[in-house]
């Protein structure tokens, strides 16, 4: 097995945790030497007395090529535990969108309030945005995170759907059954569906964004005339190898299911995972290697361009959810408004931003902001973006020191009461007072 010591621009964490390099891949990992088993899947009498546990991602007959799963080796099995209560130490996360209508208004938000002390991840969680019901297996919701208490003896695992962690500020270590992840902002990772962790603080506290899928697993966008590299490359994920804690005392279960949040209590952690091989894991990735690719000639491309990963839906071409990232890049385009361009779409667009500007907005999205605009609602550059670059002086421009994510889906969202309560007052304002075309006479 090769062992591939991370490296990444963002800044090495603690320097502990090790990885496999790949996207998908089916690898093999054990933190004790022959833990695994060789050969077979489901021994008579695994070794050490360990456990044997299937962890599916997809359905068992799902074509090969869309096939996830992984088998799990652990000290404990998953099926001892004791009843489910619902938990209600989370006020904001997982409450449900209102029932009213949904009102056709683009939204934005600026960065939620600091934290109480002793706030973990799972109590900091606010959702804001939501569309199609988790029991569906389709959708996605947006949520923030901010939070200052690691989390020591309670995990938490999402039977709704898989979880891509976008760190705005702070670190994150997420240990979960399947290893140990360090990300910074910059970077992002995916807990799959059903995959236990918790999150510790390198940092004293963080913030930033998670979305959460429901439906198809994100993969890497097929690439079409691009060709075979570029955007996302598969070898610049990484999934972390076996790890395990040994705990013989209470640890807290919180878990969503179906939208809502359960709890029960554990004599040990189950973070027992001593070795597992498979294809369903945990993974990181480092957004300064996303190899953008934009126009060299003219026109500003659609956003698709900068998609870095994809959840189909039934339809091809129409995303369930799209994972879009606005990375510096050089502009360089003739004759041309470089921006954004005016537009109404069929998806629904929920935006975050991690750090530095965006280049459709001069002021009021901040990192850690989020904005929305659903299904065919108009939007674009506001009056001082177009104003700006409806003048500039075209010569090559380097947008840099930002990073905005766009999570794209074809389902429209729906505000969360919280979210609708703490919406910005006054946005439609940035698309008034635009000067009238005056035609020939
Ligand atoms: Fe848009």
């Amino acid at each position: 097995m090769t062992i591939h010591q991370p490296t990444n621009t963002a800044g090495e964490t603690a320097g502990q945790s090790e990885y496999l390099p790949g996207f998908g891949n089916h690898v093999s990992t054990e933190a004790v030497p022959g833990a695994l088993p060789i050969g077979r899947n489901s021994p008579q009498r695994p070794a050490f007395g360990l456990y044997t546990e299937q962890l599916s991602g997809t359905a068992f007959t799902a074509p090969r090529h869309e096939n996830r799963r992984s088998w799990l080796y652990r000290m404990r099995p998953t099926a001892e535990h004791p009843p489910f209560e619902r938990y209600t130490g989370a006020k904001r996360f997982a409450p449900g969108t209102t029932d009213a209508p949904l009102a056709p208004n683009r939204l934005r938000w600026d960065p939620i309030e600091a934290p109480a002390p002793g706030t973990d991840l799972i109590d900091g969680m606010t959702t804001m945005l939501a569309n199609r019901d988790p029991a569906d297996l389709e959708g996605v919701a947006l949520h923030v995170y901010a939070a200052n208490t690691d989390m020591i003896d309670r995990v938490f695992m999402d039977a709704d759907g898989e979880l891509l962690f976008v760190p705005q500020h702070g670190r994150l270590r997420l240990l979960t059954e399947l290893g140990r992840i360090d990300i910074a902002p910059g970077q992002i990772a995916l807990v799959p569906r059903g995959v236990r962790f918790r999150a510790e603080l390198p940092d004293g506290e963080a913030r930033g964004y998670v979305a959460e899928n429901h439906g198809a697993l994100f993969r890497l966008p097929d690439l079409g005339p691009i060709g075979a590299n570029g955007l996302a490359n598969p070898r610049d994920f990484e999934t972390p190898v076996a790890w395990f804690e040994d705990r013989d005392e209470p640890v807290g279960v919180v878990q969503k299911f179906m939208g809502s949040l359960w709890t029960t209590t554990l004599d040990h952690s189950p973070l027992d995972v001593v070795a597992w091989h498979g294809n369903l894991a945990p993974w990181r990735y480092d957004l300064s290697r996303f190899n953008t690719i934009n126009t060299v000639s003219f026109d500003h491309p659609d956003p698709s361009i900068f998609t870095l990963l994809t959840s189909p839906s039934d339809v091809p071409g129409r995303a369930n959810a799209d994972f879009v990232i606005f990375p510096p890049r050089w502009m360089v385009a003739e004759g041309t408004f470089r921006p954004p361009w005016f537009h109404r779409n069929i998806m629904s667009e929920a935006m975050g931003l991690i750090t530095g500007a965006y280049d459709a907005k001069a002021e009021g999205f901040a990192p850690g902001g989020i904005s929305l605009h659903n299904l065919m609602s108009g939007h674009g550059p506001d009056l001082a973006s177009w104003q700006g670059a409806s003048a500039a002086d075209l010569k090559p421009h380097k947008i840099d020191g930002t990073m905005a994510f766009m999570l794209e889906s074809c389902w429209p969202y729906a505000p969360t009461t919280y979210a609708l309560d703490h919406a910005q007052l006054d946005y439609d304002a940035v698309w008034s007072d635009f000067p009238k075309a005056v035609l020939p006479r």
